[in-house]
């Protein structure tokens, strides 16, 4: 059965929330301090309405309402996917247990710090994000923002759901630490690396949407795993959302291609930068930078902590109910990217200490997918040249390949060759100059920046030229 959420609340709800005062309470006082942040740290622009989607149900038909509304009266709630009362842990020493509906006395500093920093980087990104409505190439895009900005805003909603309801007074407190640390703050920056730096124009926006939130995508499916039950329903629920975060990414790169392929063949030239658009080699940079910094939040190749996590139940593999194996793990063996005699290569782990590289692994196949997308946009226009995902030891600052610097086809290079030649494989201040005098706004309905394509299909079956924002 779909619980349908209880809008007559202060709090939109499905798990009700008011059979609980002490936890609605809790939960009411952070609000005015979530609204007091989304004001001074949410969108910049002003706006009077904007074409929200909002989730209003979790069922398999029908959970969002789409209308125009105020960002600041939307309705952030807590939701999560239904319930399966038979449901068992899937994996690790528990495996066969039925899934904990509390937190387990031994589990509990784990989890909590699994959910922080999950909750950390919602709210990061709505900070990174908050001057790109100024520049937005069309009104379509502009509210893909803020739908994206609103969502990752109901994300940390769902994270601090479940710190206040299962971790005490520390969880309450963690809460609030979500609220103060900022993206980039230099006292209190979020927690990790790919949230601290900027988004600073919306080629970086759609990088990061295709491959940094698709890192979130596949966290989120290893919480979807988790023993703890309501972490899990949390979680498959806000892949839901995520999906449209995936979408963004992945057609706003198609868009940009497709623009640049099409003045490319106007005026029979690869440098289109003349003609008020991206080239090609300047969209390869952005793509190794964002991609390599967001290899970096799987974390080392190799880890301890992971493997704990999995024999826990506390976070499982990325599809763990299709692999076909014991879900154990105790006796198999993995290989894993590892420099090797000073060689980039490859090393033979316990497979429980290699998770996180078999994390890594199924991320960057999806990754590749569109890469693979994008190359037949230039195939199909007849173009040579074709897009690739630099080696996993390029522009490395965690894990095996840190300490090392490669060129993004796998070849290592001594300190003094990679500042020679780094100008050639990641944005320079040129590169990012060039990106950034493109950014000029266009909010008129219908119309789009040079620099990038329109949409194929609006949202909801809307026109490209709807009315998404009313400025
Ligand atoms: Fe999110
Ligand atoms: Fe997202």
């Amino acid at each position: 059965m779909a619980t349908t959420a209880d809008y007559t609340e202060k709090i939109p709800n499905n798990v009700d929330l008011h059979e609980d005062r002490r936890l609605q309470r809790a939960l009411e006082s952070w609000q005015p301090n979530f609204l007091n942040w989304w004001e001074s740290m949410g969108p910049t622009l002003p706006t009077q309405d904007v074409y929200l989607r909002t989730a209003v149900n979790v069922g398999r038909e029908g959970w969002a309402n789409f209308g125009h509304v105020a960002m600041k009266d939307y309705r952030w709630g807590i939701f999560l996917a239904e319930r399966d009362g038979d449901r068992r842990i899937g994996f690790g020493q528990h495996k066969g247990e039925p899934a904990w509906q509390k937190v387990p006395g031994e589990y509990r500093a784990d989890l909590q710090r699994l959910i922080v920093i999950q909750g950390d980087t919602e709210p990061a990104s709505v900070e990174q994000q908050r001057n790109l409505g100024a520049t937005a190439p069309s009104l379509y895009d502009l509210r893909n923002l803020f739908q994206v900005n609103v969502e990752e805003g109901r994300h940390l909603w769902a994270m601090v759901y479940l710190l206040h309801a299962y971790f005490g007074r520390e969880g309450r407190e963690e809460a609030e630490e979500l609220l103060h640390r900022n993206s980039g703050s230099d006292e209190s920056p979020r927690i990790l690396g790919a949230f601290n730096e900027e988004t600073p124009d919306w080629l970086s926006f759609f990088m990061f949407t295709y491959f940094t939130d698709r890192d979130g995508k596949y966290q989120l499916g290893t919480l979807k795993e988790s023993g703890f039950d309501p972490l899990s329903r949390t979680c498959e629920f806000m892949l839901k959302e995520e999906a449209h975060h995936m979408m963004v990414g992945t057609t706003g790169i198609d868009r940009i291609v497709e623009r640049t392929v099409q003045l490319m063949k106007e005026h029979d030239t690869d440098d289109v930068t003349a003609h008020g658009a991206i080239s090609l080699d300047v969209l390869q940079k952005y793509l190794n930078f964002h991609y390599s910094v967001s290899l970096d939040l799987f974390g080392s190749e190799t880890s301890s902590n992971v493997a704990n996590y999995y024999t826990a139940g506390l976070k499982g593999r990325w599809m763990e109910g299709r692999r076909k194996d014991d879900h154990r793990l105790t006796d198999d063996a993995f290989m894993v990217d590892a420099l090797v005699e000073g060689s980039i290569s490859q090393a033979e782990v316990a497979a429980l200490t290699g998770l996180n590289t078999d994390l890594r692994r199924e991320y960057v196949s999806d990754c590749q997918s569109g890469v693979n997308r994008w190359n037949r946009i230039l195939s199909e226009a007849g173009l040579p040249q074709r897009l690739y995902l630099p080696s996993v030891a390029f522009n490395r600052k965690v894990g095996a390949f840190a300490g090392i610097e490669a060129t993004p086809r796998g070849e290592m290079l001594d300190a003094s060759e990679w500042d020679g030649r780094k100008g050639a494989w990641l944005p320079t201040e040129v590169d990012k100059t060039h990106v950034r005098s493109l950014m000029r706004p266009v909010h008129e309905r219908g119309k789009i920046a040079g620099w990038i394509a329109p949409p194929r299909n609006g949202i909801n079956g809307r026109s490209f030229d709807y009315e998404y924002v009313r400025l």
